[in-house]
This record gives C-alpha cells, structure tokens and sequence, in this order.
C-alpha cells in the first residue's frame, strides 16, 4: 500500500451465539463497502430464522451514508447460517466467495445426497475469486489470497492495511482455527498460515471468530507482528509437524458446532434456504451418523 492509499474504515459486529465477527470495510473517500461474513441468526431449538444481525448491518450502512458493493463470505461456514443473500436482496449488491467453493459444494452434496441436478460449480454466488484476484471498494484496492486448512475454499481478503483472515489466525491468546472439518487439514493451515504472516508487519489483523479466552471480552483485531510474536500456536510450533501435532491434539477435544449440518446445506447454496416444498415449508436435512456414531 502506498502512502497515498486510503486506510480503511472497519467496524465489526460480533454475533454472540456463534462468536463471530462480521465486518463492514469502508473505502473513506467514496463511502462505498464490503460487507465480509454476515450472520442469519438461527435458533436451532424453535427452526427459526432471523435478520437482527444483518438488519444491524444495513442500519450501520445505512447511518454512515456508505454504499454496500460487494458482500462476501470467507468460506463456507459450519458454525452459522450466511446472510448473503438477505443483503442480496436487500442491497442488491453482488456476493462473493472463493473459487474452491467447488470443492466444499462437492464434498457437502455428497454428505447431503442431495439432487443430482445441484450445481457444485460456484454458480449459486455473482463472483468467485481466485488467488490472487483483486477487486475494488472505491478508492481501495483488495486482493484475494487463498488460506485453506479449516476448509478448502477458504480466503483472506487483504484490503489497504486490513486482512480479514476469518478461520486462519484467532486472536493471539486463541491460537488458530481447527481443521478437522470435512476437507480441513492442518498442515495446509500452516502453509496458509506463513503466507498471512508474510504480510507488513503493520497489517491489521481481523478475525472471524472469538470465544473470550479466559472470560475476557470478545476482541477481534490485532497485527501481523502481534501474531508471529505471541499466537500460542505460533510460538509453540517451530515446524509444520509440530503444528499439525498441536491442532490435531486439540482438535481431538473439539466437539462439533452445534449448527453444522444446519448451516452447510444453507452456506453452500451462497445463504439460500432451501426451496419450499409442495405445502409452502422449507424444511433442513440432517443426515444421521455421517461423522461417525454417538459414543454415549
Ligand atoms: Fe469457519
């Protein structure tokens, strides 16, 4: 980034259910935004949908006078359901999300059986980005860099001095995203992981998850420097094999988010419900045993 080059503006909005982050980045000059990983708020125990967390967004979007470009979704997520296309609808901006969505697309249709006919090519988003695509948000330049390991699609996108890392880096006192998810894999999490931290040290650091380590605050920005001099996984592991050991080990004690199999039949379709049937319902499928059986 030049020094010419605006800094962006970033506001977060942390869903206390899940314990995500959802951002708002702002191009200072132009007023026009992206909105990076938004939550449709789910209750699992009545089935019920809601938008209190997207109509918060539109309402911070709508306050500051910024005009919404893009809407993007990181990965694929298992621990909420999207709201891209509510803000779709809402905005009427395109949504996005990395192009190896493909490859989640293919692998949940299988766990999902779903139809035949269910297109595992990206389609169900406006744009899909590869590696090292760029795109615009008024006056700032942002830049695709592909970061799998928690999933296989997954992306950080860099704009100005701001990475939005989502399910890479945690906070420094959280460590790293797990990668035991179907398609997961530690030791590309590494790889991902040294790319990030390749960044200027100065880079500001936003995460897409926090849990409040320790009863602290939920707290989502740090910097690159911060990472690489205090990240409990970081320090601990000098090599990929002692990092894969580390996450494996407590990806070991990890149980499932309790809204993945709600949330990937509605993620991969880029936030879409699924169709109504025949009596105006649209119902959730839940396939039994597909990780293995209960050990109780
Ligand atoms: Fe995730």
């Amino acid at each position: 980034m030049s020094k010419l080059d605006p800094r962006p503006i970033v506001q977060g909005f942390y869903e206390a259910c899940s314990g995500s982050i959802q951002y708002v980045v702002a191009c200072p000059v132009t007023r026009r935004c992206a909105i990076i990983d938004p939550v449709l708020d789910f209750d699992e125990k009545a089935g019920a949908t809601a938008t209190r967390s997207a109509d918060a967004i539109l309402a911070h979007v709508d306050e500051q006078g910024l005009t919404v470009d893009w809407i993007v979704d990181t990965h694929p997520h298992a621990d909420h359901l999207s709201a891209a296309r509510y803000l779709k609808e809402a905005t009427d901006a395109p949504t996005a999300t990395g192009a190896r969505v493909v490859d989640v697309q293919a692998l949940w249709k299988h766990i999902y059986n779903l139809p035949a006919d269910f297109p595992t090519d990206g389609s169900q988003w406006d744009k899909t980005f590869d590696d090292g695509e760029t795109f615009r948000i008024g006056e700032l330049d942002a830049r695709v860099m592909h970061s799998p390991g928690h999933t296989l699609a997954s992306i950080t996108v860099v704009v100005g001095d701001a990475a939005f890392v989502h399910d890479t880096f945690f906070m420094p006192d959280s460590g790293t995203a797990r990668c035991d998810f179907p398609g997961g894999d530690a030791a590309r999490l590494w790889r991902s992981l040294q790319r990030i931290l390749a960044l200027p040290d100065d880079t500001r650091v936003f995460t897409g998850h926090d849990y409040g380590q320790g009863g602290r605050e939920p707290l989502w920005e740090s910097t690159v420097a911060e990472q690489r001099a205090t990240n409990t996984h970081i320090v601990a592991a000098g090599t990929e094999d002692e990092f894969v050991a580390i996450r494996k080990a407590r990806d070991a004690t990890l149980p499932m988010p309790k809204l993945i199999l709600h949330a990937l039949q509605v993620n991969i379709r880029g936030g879409r419900l699924p169709d109504p049937e025949a009596n105006g319902r649209r119902y959730l499928k839940i396939p039994l045993d597909a990780f293995g059986r209960s050990a109780s």
